[in-house]
């Protein structure tokens, strides 16, 4: 028998990178029962939520259901039987590519914001929802300008279809938090790193390249002389940000601020790190010379350099990052030469 205590909580996109450490974050650090929904496409991979399971015992294992379900369709009676009782809703399904965004712009509307939109529908027609946390991203604010850490409440400026369906989910969400009275909180996180990452991705395909002693490609700006820099934040930690936040009792929204009802979040990582420094600090680890050569990307259209925002109202409500940038890329790095 399920206590009161034992939340039920719905992840979409379970099976993707992110959603799927923090599945594993909630079965560590919680007796909350999950469910996964995911459409399972390339970006997905089932098997990354057995190799996090197997290590627990059975009735652990036992916490997490796995659906099949693609949000441009809407949740039917089926599915949501299916489902069953829900308490918290984790928003993580999306497509999220963004040169594939450049190419196939409807493809992410139709993902982002309509499967946003079938999510919200079904969540409104429950009963005491606690809470429907959308996990949007910094992207949203667009290219950072010097000088300027943008807030949670700052505009959007999407340089690509994906940070724009990702800012028209949100304010969708935004909508049915003021229309509906809806219980939704919206994060901003900047770029995520973990095991299990997709090898398209820079840290995964660095370590890679590294290991059979190839060339990376490293983007440089030649009249700036910039480099692409991200600030970084281990998948752990956001799962970590999440349950605090999903924890937070009050929310008092930050000082003079104009913000909207519908609270935001967001997840900042400490450390700016360009990708020659990563691909360095790879190399290090694995004690191998670092080959590499500086392009200028000539048309990468939606591509930015770098992206800012402020992490001052999470920490001001007593968050911050747990997991040092250099240690947490070691453990990857590891992780790769293990697998
Ligand atoms: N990766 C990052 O650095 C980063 C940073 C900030 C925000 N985000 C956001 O985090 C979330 C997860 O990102 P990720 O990097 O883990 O992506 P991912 O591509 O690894 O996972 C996305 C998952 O969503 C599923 N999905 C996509 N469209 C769906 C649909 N229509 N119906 C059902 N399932 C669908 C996919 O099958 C996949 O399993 C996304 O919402 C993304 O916008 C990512």
């Amino acid at each position: 028998m399920e206590t009161k205590s034992n939340k039920r909580v719905l992840i979409t996109g379970g099976a993707g990178f992110i959603a799927h450490h923090v599945i594993y974050y909630l079965l560590k650090n919680t007796n909350w029962n999950i469910i996964s929904l995911d459409r399972l496409d390339t970006s997905s991979d089932i098997n990354r939520i057995h190799e996090i399971i197997k290590d627990f015992d059975k009735d652990t294992q036992k916490r997490v259901k796995i659906l099949f379900h693609d949000l441009r369709a809407e949740i039917n009676s089926q599915i949501k039987e299916k489902i069953g009782h829900v308490d918290i809703i984790l928003h993580m399904a999306a497509s999220s590519h963004v040169t594939r965004s450049i190419k196939y712009p409807i493809e992410f509307v139709e993902n982002n914001v309509m499967g946003t939109t079938h999510l919200l529908e079904y969540a409104r027609s429950l009963n005491n929802l606690e809470r429907f946390l959308y996990f949007s991203t910094d992207e949203v604010f667009g290219p950072s300008i010097p000088g300027v850490k943008f807030k949670e409440y700052d505009r959007y400026n999407g340089a690509n279809p994906y940070s724009a369906s990702k800012a028209a989910a949100e304010e969708i969400c935004v909508a049915y938090s003021n229309t509906y009275k809806m219980p939704i909180y919206i994060t901003h996180t900047m770029n995520v790193f973990g095991e299990r990452q997709a090898n398209e991705k820079f840290i995964p395909m660095a370590i890679e390249k590294i290991k059979k002693d190839e060339i990376i490609t490293v983007h440089i700006n030649k009249k700036t002389n910039q480099i692409g820099s991200r600030h970084y934040l281990h998948a752990l930690d956001v799962a970590d940000a999440i349950l605090f936040i999903l924890n937070l009792k009050k929310v008092p929204f930050p000082l003079n601020h104009t913000a909207c009802n519908c609270p935001k979040f967001n997840i900042e990582g400490t450390l700016e790190v360009n990708n020659l420094e990563i691909a360095q600090m790879i190399a290090n680890v694995l004690g191998k010379p670092l080959k590499y050569e500086l392009i200028e990307p000539l048309d990468r259209p939606g591509h930015d350099f770098n992206y800012s925002i402020s992490g001052d109202y999470l920490r001001s409500l007593g968050w911050k990052p747990k997991i040092e940038f250099k240690d947490g890329l070691a453990q990857v790095v590891k992780w790769h030469m293990d697998n």
